[in-house]
């Protein structure tokens, strides 16, 4: 427990929970599977596991290093490890403001399936005429209050947690919450790969087609590695604040790492075979979720209707793990300015839900489509700018700050918990790692990404 607060995980396993909390969430459950399939399967999957584990799990630590070894938030933490470039700040500071924008996002999708897991309990969901859930989905997102009060409900849960502190709220909840999570994803994945016409549904996902990795899709493959992983905004260093002093930050990061990429492919194989099984279109994209899949699982009879319930309580809970994360650095540092928690979780929340509530009244047909930035409707500007935009960005200062500024001493200190742990050979990998691959990679994909 390295905070000047006094705020921690209380052990190892609690920390890890927490951690993958953070990175378990839409990203996997929503997004993955429908990126996956359209950038080539098995050929995505390929470019993906290799930035996740050399380039997000590298962060994780990076970002944990940073937050152990200082304590602080992110605004503190890089000027404390430099005081004699106290600039660095600022790259905290694009963390933070990275994690408000993807909060007030994830909010209004996290909204959107709260309101789901009711109409799927309520028993609307299996009463929608002729099937349209495409008109039913854009007349719910495009309605002003509906998604307003989910959106709300969402924040309120999430605000509460916050409250409760760091052990007592964040890890209690996530320890609790992430066994079901894998339960409740293990009987999907099981119910799903046993339907007839099954198989089609793992070759889409699994099977290679390289000629659709675009360098689109190795840009998204990346984004998505890191977004994912919850890396590049700060959140690690704040969890990493957290960490007992024993913890050993090398396991932690392989648990989280691998935890993450199974619930990402655990979910492809959810739903993929049912959407094959049942007929229906898998290139539905953002839409899959709330379009496609209340389709498969209508035509699955009581069972669908279990099924249904069982997926949507999944994703509102991996989105309240993630939610949390995001509200706790932001907290954090509104707190670390000597306002109490709770206050600072209170204004962080009704700040945000501003923003929230404008980029859902942005949506489709809302009442606030016709404003435009640069174009694009608030609700599009926030999604391509956290999307695509902004976490490789912060990625690749964080990591340059790690690689280039920080003292190596101080790294190898952390990472071995002050010489008590053999980091022998992994030590060298890691600082080459951390220090060329990592920022090339980044260099060489947001390049190319600006070009196309
Ligand atoms: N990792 C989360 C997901 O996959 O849904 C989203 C996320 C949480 C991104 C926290 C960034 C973050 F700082």
């Amino acid at each position: 427990m390295a905070t000047k607060s006094g705020e921690g995980f209380s052990s190892s396993f609690g920390a890890i929970m927490a951690a993958a909390g953070s990175a378990v969430g839409l990203g996997n459950i929503w997004r993955f599977p429908y990126i996956c399939g359209k950038y080539g399967g098995g050929a995505f999957l390929l470019v993906y596991i290799c930035f996740v584990f050399f380039i997000g799990m590298i962060l994780m630590m990076s970002e944990f290093i940073i937050g152990r070894r200082t304590g602080e938030d992110p605004m503190k933490a890089y000027p404390k490890l430099r005081p004699d470039r106290k600039g660095w700040r600022f790259v905290g500071l694009a963390g933070l403001f990275t994690c408000f924008l993807i909060l007030a996002i994830y909010l209004v999708i996290s909204g959107w399936t709260l309101n789901y897991f009711w109409e799927s309990l309520s028993g609307t969901l299996a009463s929608i005429a002729d099937n349209d859930f495409a008109s039913h989905f854009n007349a719910f997102a495009s309605s002003t209050w509906r998604p307003i009060i989910f959106i709300a409900a969402f924040l309120l849960f999430t605000t509460l947690v916050i409250i409760g502190g760091v052990e007592k709220g964040i890890e209690r909840v996530s320890k609790l919450l992430m066994p079901i999570l894998l339960l409740l994803l293990l009987v999907l994945c099981v119910r799903s790969l046993s339907l007839h016409g099954a198989s089609a549904g793992v070759a889409y996902l699994f099977q290679p087609d390289f000629s659709k990795l675009t360098g689109e899709g190795i840009l998204a493959a990346l984004g998505q590695a890191l977004f994912s992983l919850s890396v590049g905004m700060g959140v690690m260093i704040v969890y990493g604040s957290y960490l007992p002093v024993d913890d050993n930050i090398l396991k932690t990061s392989i648990w989280i790492t691998v935890c993450d990429f199974a619930i990402a492919v655990l979910s492809g194989i959810a739903i993929f075979p049912a959407v094959f099984a049942c007929g229906q279109d898998p290139t539905g994209g953002p839409g899959l979720v709330y379009q496609v899949l209340p389709m498969v699982f209508n035509s699955l009879g009581t069972v669908g209707r279990i099924f249904s319930i069982v997926f949507f309580l999944l994703l509102s809970l991996a989105a309240l793990t993630s939610a949390i994360s995001l509200l706790e650095a932001l907290t954090q540092w509104l707190s670390s300015e000597k306002i109490g928690r709770t206050k600072s979780a209170i204004v962080m929340s009704l700040v945000v839900i501003l923003f929230a509530v404008v980029a859902s009244l942005s949506f489709g047909n809302g009442i606030l489509s016709g404003v435009k930035f640069g174009g694009l409707q608030f609700f599009d500007l926030l999604d391509k700018l956290t999307g695509t935009v902004l976490p490789p960005v912060c990625a690749l200062m964080t990591i340059l700050f790690f690689g280039w500024f920080m003292k190596k001493e101080d790294i190898i200190d952390e990472l071995s918990n002050h010489g008590t742990l053999k980091i022998g050979y992994f030590k060298a990998f890691y600082y080459f790692l951390a220090r060329f691959v990592a920022p090339a990679a980044l260099i060489v994909v947001l390049v190319s990404g600006l070009i196309n």
